[in-house]
């Protein structure tokens, strides 16, 4: 009898079977995967996705095309990622929305990025929606903490979309390129906090560490970005003047939070607007709530936990 559980299964794929065991598709890639047949693994869930019925089971689809990027991505095949992300047989296009799937693709493969967890698309969906709001809006723009460049990635396409011409002027990204900072106190996660393993392990010094040289690379389409390399609130320190459009945090800490938006905050112009990607981290939410009570500041939280300042 097939079991309920198997290893080399992301917790996702059981997510997308809502409580259901473990499709056989799955079970049997997984096995594959196990004896070291990847090739194999990859057909046995293709071949489940073109099945002339694929969608009369919606839910184990999800699961195979879910399983599909993870055998993807352990094998660094990110160009077929994005081509999977965008094919007419993938059962979890982005609300309708081809233009997002093929950028979001085009953006993992660039920076040969984890398309898991898959529903973190909904929240970078969201945040080019939140910037294209602000598309009269005259200034400059900046991210604080890009990692391996998936969300500046995905900003500057979403730019180039705009303005064919933009090459990445007036995009800052700053970053220690050495990972988060250490955690404060006010990073703690509480007890009882649903999300606690995940975070502790999520909010640990130097995670999230990816070398300047790799950024540049993954962003080589956008030559003209400008690079602030260093420890926040340090990478402030002489900036000339300037006035922003907008500005993305995902700093995931209170203090580089609170400094970033201490730093930010008088420098964005009318219309424009702080996006705070993590609403959801204890630390970070702090920051947020305290600097906006302390500035008078309204915000408002998305369906995917970033805090928007709009102002
Ligand atoms: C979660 S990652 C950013 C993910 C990225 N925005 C994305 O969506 O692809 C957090 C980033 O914040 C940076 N970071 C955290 N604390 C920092 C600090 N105090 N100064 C500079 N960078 C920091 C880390 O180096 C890391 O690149």
């Amino acid at each position: 009898m097939k079991p309920l559980v198997s290893v080399n299964v992301p917790e996702e794929v059981y997510a997308a079977l809502e409580g259901r065991p473990l499709t056989s598709t799955v079970w049997h890639a997984a096995q594959s995967l196990a004896a070291g047949k990847p090739d194999q693994a990859e057909a046995i869930v293709r071949r489940r996705l073109m099945r002339a019925d694929a969608a009369a089971d919606p839910a184990s689809a999800r699961a195979a095309f879910i399983y599909l990027l993870y055998l993807l991505h352990q094998q660094r095949k990110h160009e077929e990622i994005a081509a999977a992300l965008c094919a007419p047989w993938s059962p979890m296009h982005n609300g309708g929305d081809p233009d997002f799937d093929r950028m979001y693709g085009a953006a993992i493969s660039a920076t040969r990025s984890n398309p898991l967890p898959f529903k973190r698309s909904q929240r970078f969906r969201e945040l080019v929606r939140l910037l294209s709001s602000t598309r009269r809006v005259g200034g400059e723009l900046a991210e604080c903490g890009c990692y391996r460049g998936l969300s500046s990635h995905l900003l500057c396409q979403a730019l180039a979309a705009e303005s064919p011409t933009f090459g990445g002027a007036g995009f800052h990204i700053f970053d220690s390129f050495e990972g988060l900072s250490a955690p404060a106190p006010e990073d703690a996660i509480p007890e009882a906090h649903p999300d606690r393993e995940r975070l502790a392990v999520m909010t640990k010094t130097g995670r999230f560490a990816a070398s300047l040289e790799t950024v540049q690379r993954n962003l080589a389409r956008f030559p003209a970005i400008t690079y602030h390399r260093g420890w926040i609130p340090f990478s402030f320190e002489n900036l000339p003047e300037r006035q922003y459009r907008f500005v993305h945090l995902d700093v995931d800490l209170y203090n580089p939070t609170r400094d970033s938006l201490a730093y930010f905050h008088r420098r964005v112009a009318m219309g424009g607007m702080i996006v705070s990607d993590d609403y959801s981290w204890p630390g970070a939410r702090r920051a947020i709530e305290e600097f906006c009570a302390q500035n008078a500041l309204r915000f408002t939280v998305t369906d995917f936990e970033q805090a928007v300042i709009r102002l």
